[in-house]
């Protein structure tokens, strides 16, 4: 039996739980992709295949809470080459500003091919006929191509959560071409944000040759390719009935009150990733202590660092240097019972997430360089009270809509000293201000509606005689 529609990503939508008489279970991981994509599976009898972590070998498919699921499974080697090597010590560096080096190895570009290959092939056996298949993000940037030559019935999408770089920066890529061949195969290529979607225009005309105009790659087989920004975001209204429960209204009094009550918690809540700008952030907010402009008896940072791809190289030496900043600045600024920073390496439930979102007073996002942020869009839609203060990067993908943070550049300290010290000193009808618009705009622009309207460009592609169709433009 085949699916009219199949979701093809990285990762299934599932984590494995031990349990404990040795047995495992399977439960729906919390990420905002899968309540986005979950209402148009049920509908569209559809199917998620992805790798479920870990090395287990010929794993049957299964339904967890009525979705169905195709895992695939992965090496050793192929985690090293595929998903540690050159998804994320290539692509990802190399996709956020090369803010660190990226690794060109070549033995990991083919281990890169040959999985991409397989999910293809995989895909190719599991779509209907016409069905729709959706493949997520950069380490799958082969399968469309692969897809449409063995299928090219299938209407295919693609959408890419990271930045797409610039042509100075992409180019550097040996195999930079294959790469946007790959990308070509999808009837629809979805970024986060317009500057990713016209780099890669820029970059098929320069390097491929094909014709363009806006937003369309004209192929010379007749197909056209629409490349086009779908700003990602998430399930804005599950988070704030999550916020306004009882139990996560305790859990906040209960945190801020383990913190010694401060008046004023900053928080910041990150994958232990360097693009995030965790260093800097900790350095600024430690200098204002240094300074005299807060003191730790008014004041905490709680800094949430979720652990992340801890086999590869810039991960472990950006978890030593965390490590040491953070030992320093609560040796050299903490006092008893009061620690400058109190540091979590650790991942927590969404409830615990939504009960931190309602105890911070200053939420503080500042990323290098960040697809979207997803955190920043959460900690909005928590704050049904209006209030809280929000410091954002320019360099995240939500700074385009979440105009009415306190924007700051990651690289400038000073400039982020003087952003963090105008929202803790803001006053509360700023605030409410600020956070009614980013709440209005949070709220209308959900996960569904992020959904939803991708799926429907993307539905209205090709006309059911294989025709390029301009999709209906929305108002
Ligand atoms: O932001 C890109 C992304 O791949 C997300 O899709 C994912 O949630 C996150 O990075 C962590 O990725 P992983 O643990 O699969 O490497």
């Amino acid at each position: 039996m085949g699916y009219d529609l199949v979701i093809v990503a990285n990762r299934l939508p599932v984590d494995r739980v031990e349990q404990p008489d040795g047995t495992s279970t399977w439960r729906p991981s919390p990420g905002g992709l899968v309540s986005a994509i979950e209402p148009v599976m049920r509908a569209d009898d559809g199917v998620w295949m992805g790798w479920p972590g870990g090395t287990e070998q010929d794993l049957e498919p299964f339904e967890a809470d009525g979705l169905s699921l195709h895992p695939m499974s992965m090496t050793a080697e192929e985690i090293e080459g595929h998903y540690e090597g050159f998804s994320n010590a290539t692509l990802w560096p190399l996709y956020h500003d090369l803010v660190a080096k990226p690794e060109f190895h070549r033995e990991w570009w083919d281990t890169y091919v040959s999985v991409n290959q397989r999910f293809a092939d995989e895909a190719a056996e599991l779509a209907n006929e016409d069905a729709l298949v959706w493949v997520q993000d950069y380490q799958l940037q082969l399968v469309p191509q692969m897809l449409r030559e063995l299928r090219p019935d299938l209407r295919i999408g693609f959408y890419l959560h990271i930045p797409f770089p610039p042509a100075e920066l992409f180019q550097q890529l040996p195999w930079r071409r294959q790469l946007l061949e790959g990308l070509l195969g999808a009837d629809l290529v979805g970024f986060q944000l317009p500057g990713g979607a016209g780099n890669f225009v820029r970059l098929v005309r320069q390097r491929v040759g094909h014709k363009t105009h806006r937003d369309l790659v004209y192929l010379p087989d007749g197909r056209t390719v629409r490349a086009a920004a779908f700003p990602i975001s998430i399930d804005a209204a599950g988070f704030e009935e999550l916020a306004r429960s009882e139990e996560v209204t305790s859990r906040a009094k209960e945190i801020r009150a383990a913190l010694g009550d401060p008046s004023k918690i900053f928080l910041g809540v990150d994958r232990l990733d360097y693009t995030k700008g965790i260093y800097a952030r900790l350095r600024a907010y430690a200098e204002l202590l240094e300074d005299g402009a807060l003191d730790v008896e008014d004041a905490v940072f709680v800094q949430v660092a979720v652990p992340s791809r801890e086999h590869v190289e810039e991960y472990q030496r950006l978890r030593d240097e965390i490590d040491r900043l953070v030992g320093r600045i609560n040796g050299d600024l903490g006092r008893i019972g009061r620690p400058a920073i109190s540091y979590l390496h650790s991942s927590y439930p969404r409830e615990e997430m939504a009960a931190l979102y309602r105890a911070a007073d200053v939420m503080v996002v500042t990323p290098y360089r960040d697809g979207m942020n997803l955190v920043a869009k959460e900690y909005v839609a928590c704050r049904y009270d209006d209030a809280g203060a929000l410091v954002l990067s320019e360099f995240a993908g939500a700074a385009d809509e979440l105009r009415q943070a306190w924007l700051v550049n990651p690289y400038d300290i000073n400039g982020m000293k003087a952003a963090l010290l105008e929202a803790y000193r803001a006053d509360g009808k700023d605030l409410t201000k600020r956070m009614k618009a980013m709440r209005k705009t949070v709220s209308h622009n959900d996960v569904r509606a992020w959904a939803d309207h991708f799926m429907s460009e993307l539905s209205h592609v090709r006309d059911k005689h294989g025709k390029a169709v301009r999709p209906a433009s929305r108002s």
